[in-house]
């Protein structure tokens, strides 16, 4: 069954808003050919900048990289999932790892903001996988099911096939250390069986799933091309048009 590929760019706490319109405008310029689509996950302060320069191109969408889990009120300095759409985004990046663990988000309060975000018409682009120790005690399986299974798995058919998922083994995000092929490979139809178990066949063989962690032009192809490895979530190497571009072109 044909899934959508996507090449997603998470440029986290980089890049100030001219330097982040340049590089917006780039890949813009340069995602031309293929079918896989290309998201943007830029700071909020960018999102309705970077929107002008992607509009005309169908293919590069834009994305926020979290959202506050309230709707408003006074919660001084948080960004709402309304103050995000209005800026014309369709992703939100949820649960990453670096917001479990330096900003203590819970599989809970993931949940619940998966919900605000689809409440809103927008795709939430959920974030799984494993610390290094917990890999070395063979239990990257265990969790990372339950990550999926509590983010996740209350959703209706319909919603869940909203859904985009990305696969980050903590231990290669921004550390050069790749998981290999194979190693992607067996987590992504890991992945995909417990959806199947949940939601059916039909269901798991159309959700895309990413991978994350030190994707670079050099190590996307061969990634991309596991049966059940449907794009990437790239984080440094999204930051240079070029590399992205390359990346973007490896499907
Ligand atoms: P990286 O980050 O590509 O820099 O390893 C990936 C991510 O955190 O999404």
């Amino acid at each position: 069954m044909k899934r959508q590929q996507i090449a997603a760019g998470n440029w986290k706490m980089n890049t100030t808003l001219k330097e982040g319109v340049r590089l917006a405008s780039a890949v813009a310029k340069n995602t031309k050919t293929g079918n896989a689509l290309v998201i943007l996950g830029t700071p909020f302060t960018h999102l309705a900048s970077v929107k002008q320069v992607i509009k005309s191109n169908k293919r590069v969408k834009l994305a926020a990289q979290n959202c506050y889990e309230k709707e408003s009120g006074a919660f001084t300095g948080a960004i709402s999932v309304d103050m995000i759409k209005s800026t014309g985004a369709d992703y939100v990046i949820l649960g990453h790892s670096e917001r479990r663990a330096i900003f203590g988000e819970t599989d809970k309060l993931i949940a619940h903001k998966i919900d605000l975000v689809l409440s809103r018409k927008m795709k939430p682009i959920f974030c799984c996988g494993e610390p290094l120790d917990v890999r070395k005690a063979k239990k990257h399986k265990t969790l990372v099911s339950q990550q999926v299974r509590k983010g996740l798995f209350h959703l209706s058919e319909a919603d869940f096939k909203k859904v985009v998922i990305a696969y980050e083994p903590v231990w290669a995000i921004g550390t050069g250390v790749t998981a290999s092929p194979e190693q992607a490979q067996e987590m992504h139809a890991h992945i995909r069986k417990i959806v199947a178990k949940k939601y059916g066949d039909k269901i798991a063989n159309k959700v895309t799933i990413l991978y994350g962690g030190s994707v670079k032009p050099a190590n996307a192809k061969e990634l991309f091309s596991q049966t059940d490895v449907d794009g990437g979530l790239v984080g440094g190497a999204s930051l240079d048009a070029k590399g992205f571009g390359a990346i973007i072109n490896s499907f």
